[in-house]
């Protein structure tokens, strides 16, 4: 019978080598046969070695494998010396072996055989998450890739498509997951009683056998929707001892759990604030009541004023979250991070990167990511979303610390993840790249997008030079054609309402989300100045200086934080209405080209995943015309401005 689905990354093929040897693989100290990683060798050897003899413990074979966990190596850390006649491994931990285990088979696939390596990793941030939106019901929010594998009918599923999402993870280093949606309803806020106790506690084993610590998203409310108490304020007595004591019972109950994580007093979730209390009461609250299970809270920062006046000029949005939580700082508890989205907003194609990275120097952060893809083509579109990541990390705060990046301020990172249980997990089969790429940059983030590309297309689609320059081209340009067609410069938010896929450049704008381009006959764009909401000035100089003036502000990033004629002249020399222009029709052009390319590739990738890209790539382009064509003749009939290359504008 056919599987429900596809393995991804981890499908090994024979390797070209005629290899019929003896291969001994050696389980030295500290490792145990039964361990993830001793089985996750067994079985890559003999997919990629068919003919070979595997045994254990060997003395002569023209292969030997050694595997051991040293002391001398933190727990996730690995090395490996290897050779044509073998390799030595060791691990931290058996976790640590395993990543270490995952290392050495990509190694033999993209070497097609056995060669010198000498490797010694480790992972660079300790808290590398995927963050599941999925509700009790097996639907998911801002799901794109069919319904949830954890959840049906609101029942907890664990099955061999479980075993095999924990190998996913595992290979590409990510060691946590929150697998019920931060706004927590309906059944799942039940997921901290007894009717889910037998099954997450099987579900946590499984995960942790492959290093993944399991996390849930709890109701702030709880010691009320559950508890049946009248209170959830974070300072009274009763909810704290109704904490301690489901804390004790969570914990015992699921063996492998690593603590909760919390949307709080944002978009209607219940919060610290219905009792007059600060974020750091609530989640310092929760942390110590699961700190002696050694648990952590990740808290999120997405706070905001959710019923704004768009006539109301003054207040923005994007200050929201400094406001919030700056004055906190250095207020939480140790086992509390916080968790940033990576821009002030709310994951669109572009935004400045979260002013509170550079600002919270005392307090844990966790930069969240959305590979769901929600405002980023909703997985019909090819946009990859490596390059970006890798650039906030990269992006210096200007913060007065020695390293002041992104990367250096935080203790950790966490995707909204873009599973579903459709076959190919990812609705897209290209979508796959932005899971496997989180969880490679969030380990090893000197890699380049190119190297974590070329690692993936060689697992996904063999080695063909062909299929592969044609995958990077495409993948390595999506991000910015997916910009062009849709919303330039940084202004965001010209989605269809609710569910946030194809063109409406007014559909947010006179709404209460405090999303607004103000575009008008003249300019468009928010002064984000020290004259306009003052959002620039939440950075460090001199950030704050170049972000507050069109002169200096970068252009990609010109509308978010200035307000500016039609007629404004960017440093490409062009006037902003006919970067505007150009730049919907050069992105349609990209995206025809994609398709293009793919096209090219019929018969050269396998046939399902074939067809799946066209359907896709044709949806892009009906969308990205819908994009090009919407957006130019709003902005055409407002500004009155004709295009100079006089292209039809509508
Ligand atoms: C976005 C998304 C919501 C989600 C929210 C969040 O606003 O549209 O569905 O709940 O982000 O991150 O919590």
């Amino acid at each position: 019978m056919e599987s429900a689905y596809s393995k991804l990354w981890l499908d090994y093929k024979p390797l070209d080598i005629p290899f019929a040897g003896k291969v001994a693989v050696r389980c030295l100290k500290g490792v145990s046969r039964e361990c993830a990683a001793v089985s996750e060798l067994i079985t890559s050897l003999s997919a990629l070695l068919p003919q070979a003899e595997l045994t254990f413990g060997a003395d002569s074979a023209a292969v030997i494998i050694e595997l051991d966990v040293a002391e001398y190596l933190s727990l996730e850390e690995y090395v490996i010396t290897a050779d044509e006649r073998g390799a030595f491994i060791s691990g931290g931990s058996e976790t640590g072996l395993l990543y270490g285990v995952f290392a050495y088979v990509r190694e033999l696939i993209t070497e097609q055989g056995f060669t010198r390596l000498s490797k010694r990793v480790r992972p660079a941030l300790p808290l590398r998450m995927l963050d599941h939106w999925d509700n009790a019901d097996g639907s998911i929010e801002r799901g794109y890739s069919g319904s949830s594998f954890f959840f049906k009918n609101n029942e907890l599923i664990v099955s061999d498509r479980t075993v095999h999402y924990a190998r996913l993870l595992a290979s590409v280093g990510i060691n946590a997951a929150a697998i019920n949606n931060v706004n927590v309803r309906g059944a799942a806020v039940r997921l901290i009683t007894k009717d889910y106790y037998r099954k997450l506690d099987m579900l946590s084993e499984l995960l942790g056998r492959w290093g993944i610590k399991l996390y849930l998203c709890i109701d702030f409310s709880a010691p009320i929707s559950v508890g049946g108490l009248t209170t959830a304020d974070p300072l009274d007595p009763r909810v704290q001892s109704w904490w301690r004591d489901k804390a004790a019972e969570l914990f015992s109950e699921v063996r492998n759990l690593g603590g909760f994580l919390v949307k709080a007093d944002s978009e209607g979730q219940p919060g610290p604030y219905a009792y007059g209390r600060s974020h750091a009461d609530g989640a310092n609250m929760l942390a110590r009541a699961i700190k002696p299970y050694g648990g952590r809270v990740i808290w999120r920062c997405f706070v905001y004023n959710c019923s704004q006046d768009w006539r109301d000029l003054r207040t923005d949005r994007a200050c929201a979250g400094c406001n919030t939580f700056a004055p906190l700082d250095g207020r939480f508890d140790d086992n509390v991070s916080l968790q940033v989205k990576n821009g002030p907003m709310d994951f669109q194609i572009r935004e400045p990167v979260h002013p509170l990275f550079g600002v919270m120097k005392n307090t844990s952060l966790t930069a969240e990511f959305q590979i769901a893809q929600e405002y980023t083509g909703q997985q019909l579109h090819v946009c990859c979303l490596i390059p970006m990541i890798k650039e906030i990390l990269a992006f210096r705060t200007c913060n007065g610390r020695e390293r002041d990046t992104v990367l250096d301020m935080i203790d950790g990172a966490a995707a909204v993840s873009n599973t579903g249980d459709s076959f190919c997990w990812t609705g897209s089969e290209l979508a796959a790249a932005n899971l496997y790429g989180f969880g490679r940059i969030c380990s090893e983030p000197g890699l380049s997008a190119e190297d974590i590309l070329e690692e993936w297309i060689t697992l996904t689609f063999g080695r063909s030079e062909e299929v592969k320059e044609k995958l990077l081209y495409i993948l390595l340009g999506s991000r910015e054609a997916y910009e062009n067609y849709t919303v330039p410069l940084g202004m965001g938010w010209m989605c269809k309402p609710n569910h946030h896929y194809g063109p409406d450049p007014w559909g947010y704008e006179f709404d209460r989300w405090g999303t607004y381009n103000r575009a008008d006959r003249d300019a468009v764009g928010v002064d984000r100045g020290p004259e306009g909401t003052g959002y620039s000035e939440l950075y460090y100089p001199p950030l704050s200086d170049m972000y507050s003036s069109p002169d200096t502000c970068p252009d990609e990033l010109l509308l978010f934080f200035c307000r500016v004629p039609y007629t404004h002249i960017l440093k490409s020399g062009k006037t902003l209405i006919q970067h505007i222009y150009d730049s919907h029709f050069e992105g349609y052009a990209q995206a025809e080209e994609f398709f293009r390319l793919w096209r090219s590739l019929d018969g050269s990738i396998d046939e399902r995943t074939y067809r799946n890209g066209c359907d896709r790539f044709k949806e892009q382009l009906r969308c990205a015309a819908e994009w090009r064509d919407i957006v130019n003749a709003f902005f055409h009939r407002l500004s009155g401005i004709p295009d100079e290359q006089g292209r039809k504008l509508y």
